[in-house]
């Protein structure tokens, strides 16, 4: 069953759900991602900041496995005035009957909130993620926020992936990332992958095993090396 649902949707469900968070070849990928932490027995929750119309959501909540949650934050349609850059505009109402209608029965936990207000309970809930996707406001201090909420949150052998990061509407979402990395003093997921607009950090502990995985995962036009804030790491666009 979960499996059909996987593969409606990533054969043509995702177009069907408005947003940008993925598309066929992201899911893809993701799944690989997904695929790595099964076979390592990584769990966690999977969270999302920034859910529009849910159409990365909905992917998190049918990769989600027994005893995981899964978590959409945004500041939906109540707050939307603190929506600075006007990225997407979240609307709870659409991401519920989205997830009914593409999800239906698995339990998801949506959180209206700006993500710089957190609740400390809520913060605690989603204390050991699996992976964790940033796509909520795009300009530099709340993206240097959630890049820190996130690495806070990140469970054994979990994944941040970063949307936007080459946007060149939104520029300030490289900077956060560059400035966080050459300035924050305790990190725990590094860069091992960039492309499709995303940069993707893991784990540090989980690094060296995940680029093996990858190298040995994706076709070689998918997978040149690079250097990327201080690590080796892959381009998944085509070279
Ligand atoms: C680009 S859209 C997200 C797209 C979505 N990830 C997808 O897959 O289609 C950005 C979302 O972030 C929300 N948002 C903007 N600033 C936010 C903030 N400070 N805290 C939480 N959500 C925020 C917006 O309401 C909007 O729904």
């Amino acid at each position: 069953m979960r499996q059909t649902l996987i593969q409606n949707y990533r054969d043509k469900g995702h177009e069907k759900v408005e947003g940008w968070g993925v598309d066929r070849e992201l899911i893809d990928l993701i799944m690989t991602l997904d695929r790595f932490q099964s076979t390592n027995q990584i769990s966690g929750h999977l969270c999302e900041i920034g859910v529009h119309h849910g159409r990365t959501l909905i992917l998190l909540a049918l990769l989600s496995r027994e005893r995981e949650s899964v978590w959409g934050i945004d500041l939906f349609e109540s707050a939307q005035l603190q929506n600075i850059d006007a990225s997407g505009s979240g609307l709870e109402a659409a991401v519920r009957k989205n997830l009914q209608q593409h999800a239906p029965s698995i339990p998801v936990n949506l959180v209206a909130c700006n993500s710089f207000h957190l609740s400390q309970q809520n913060r605690l809930a989603i204390q050991g993620s699996r992976l964790v996707h940033i796509d909520g406001g795009h300009f530099l201090e709340v993206v240097l926020h959630d890049l820190d909420l996130a690495q806070n949150i990140l469970g054994s052998g979990g994944i941040i992936i970063l949307d936007d990061y080459w946007h060149s509407g939104f520029p300030e979402v490289q900077e956060a990332a560059h400035r966080f990395f050459s300035t924050a003093t305790t990190i725990k997921a590094v860069s091992f992958m960039t492309g499709k607009n995303k940069l993707f950090l893991v784990d540090v502990c989980y690094y060296n095993p995940l680029l093996a995985f990858l190298q040995n995962t994706l076709p070689s036009d998918r997978n040149k090396r690079v250097k990327l804030l201080g690590y080796e790491g892959l381009c998944y666009d085509p070279h």
